[in-house]
């Protein structure tokens, strides 16, 4: 059996291919994407816990290298205007710049320690009211439909307007985050191609132009935020300029599309599970439990890519340095060596361990903020509901081979709401700043 993770056809529903890449005798290897596919449990911690051996540096050249080979001649244009607009040496453009995501250490330690108090539990927390008052707001819109989308309504605005307002970039200009968010994401990691290499690179010029006034004008004024955080000239050693964009682009769309497809995907698995949906419904204290099977289940990074810096072998299959290792997040979390019936949606099995935030060095920056917005989200949302159910064709997934998460869910309400209709949450301005 032959698994191509690079290819649509594969993603439409991967688990049964999961249960049969678990069972192969060796490690197994995907001839069009030339990558192997560290599946199993042990062997995709494996891979995440040594970052000598399996690095992040390079890995992600999978990604850029099938992203730019659309790229015809009528395409220049656009590409000159890119380069201008973000300022960028066309002779680092094939490989990948570097990231949190894609550093190793000790250079990772160093970027990540700028960021981390930004994102400790004590920090997050403080985050909680204006969680909970912006899920009001959305849910107040959609409690009374008797058809909604709840990615349009809930699970997008929300994580996105968290991180903007914890980054400092105007929250007005949502619609323009969301663009320039799918844009990077299916340029990088859609399937279908479905945007024009001139539209992708339009939105990235305008993403990088937008992002460096931003930090032009917190260097000269710093505030609260976590951009004054990147650009404080103590930093300046580990981050140059073109490192602190590169760092706010990667917060802005890791912090948005997996806690939208996070919630999302938990929002279905309820409407397609009304006994859970009532049983959560009584009893909101099982929401924790709620979102992580929901993130053991559905994972929405469904992998990992990383780069044997040396021979290696994994299920006693021989490794040659330089191959790309895909940690197989999603296919790890259904392995029924670890999860027992992993194919079962189970809100009361122990999913400690789970491999959804990664693990090791890399582990999910966010995790204490996606985990309170997916919390405080739902226990708004749930009540909204009773008598909901997805509508014929209505929850669409996103283009993406590394996502799994939905780009539409559209819900009908079979019965109405009783009570009459509530005023929208006052005072949506204020938010706690990042030395809260
Ligand atoms: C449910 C939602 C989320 C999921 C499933 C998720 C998943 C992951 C995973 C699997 C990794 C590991 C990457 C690797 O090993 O190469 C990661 C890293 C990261 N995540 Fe998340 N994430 C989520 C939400 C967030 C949020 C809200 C933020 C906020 C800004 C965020 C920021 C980051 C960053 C910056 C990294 C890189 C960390 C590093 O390399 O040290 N994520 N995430």
């Amino acid at each position: 059996m032959t698994f191509e993770p690079l290819e649509k056809e594969y993603w439409e529903n991967p688990y049964p291919y999961y249960q049969r890449l678990h069972e192969q005798p060796s490690l197994p290897w995907a001839p069009r994407a030339q990558v192997f596919c560290a599946s199993r449990f042990e062997e995709a911690s494996e891979v995440f816990k040594d970052p000598e051996l399996f690095s992040s540096a390079v890995a992600f050249d999978l990604l850029l290298q099938s992203s730019w080979q659309n790229v015809g001649v009528v395409d220049v244009f656009e590409m000159l205007r890119f380069l201008v607009r973000a300022r960028v040496n066309p002779l680092a453009l094939r490989s990948a710049p570097e990231t949190l995501l894609t550093s190793d250490p000790p250079k990772h330690e160093a970027m990540r320690n700028i960021v981390n108090r930004g994102f400790s539990p004590r920090r997050v927390a403080a985050w909680e009211p204006r969680i909970r008052e912006l899920s009001q707001q959305y849910v107040a819109k959609l409690k009374y439909a008797n058809q909604f989308d709840v990615v349009e309504g809930l699970t997008h605005p929300l994580p996105m307007s968290i991180i903007a307002e914890m980054l400092g970039v105007e929250t007005h200009r949502l619609a323009d985050f969301r663009r320039w968010s799918n844009s990077a994401i299916s340029s990088l990691t859609g399937c279908e191609r479905s945007l024009s290499p001139r539209v992708i690179m339009k939105n990235g010029g305008e993403a990088l132009e937008y992002l460096r006034s931003i930090v032009r004008r917190r260097q000269q004024e710093p505030g609260e935020d976590l951009i004054s955080v990147l650009v404080d000239p103590k930093h300046g050693d580990t981050l140059d300029t073109q490192s602190v964009l590169m760092f706010a682009m990667v917060l802005l769309i890791a912090g948005n599309e997996t806690t939208t497809s996070a919630i999302g995907n938990t929002v279905k698995l309820l409407l397609e599970r009304p006994q859970v949906l009532e049983e959560v419904s009584a009893d909101p204290s099982l929401i924790p439990a709620l979102v992580e099977e929901s993130l053991r289940f559905e994972s929405p990074f469904q992998f990992m890519p990383r780069r044997a810096t040396r021979d290696t072998e994994l299920r006693e299959t021989p490794i040659p340095r330089g191959s790309t290792v895909l940690a197989m997040i999603g296919a790890a979390n259904r392995d029924p060596r670890y999860f027992p019936e992993p194919d079962r949606f189970d809100i009361h099995r122990d999913t400690t361990g789970h491999l959804a935030f990664g693990y090791g060095v890399h582990f999910c920056l966010g995790s204490h903020l996606a985990r309170l917005e997916a919390r405080v989200a739902l226990e708004e949302l749930i009540p909204a509901l009773a008598g909901c159910s997805v509508a014929d064709g209505g929850a669409v997934y996103g283009d993406s081979y590394i996502t799994r998460g939905l780009a539409r869910l559209e819900v009908t309400r079979s019965t109405p709401m009783a009570v009459g209709r509530p005023q929208p949450a006052e005072g949506a301005d204020r938010a706690p700043s990042q030395s809260a």
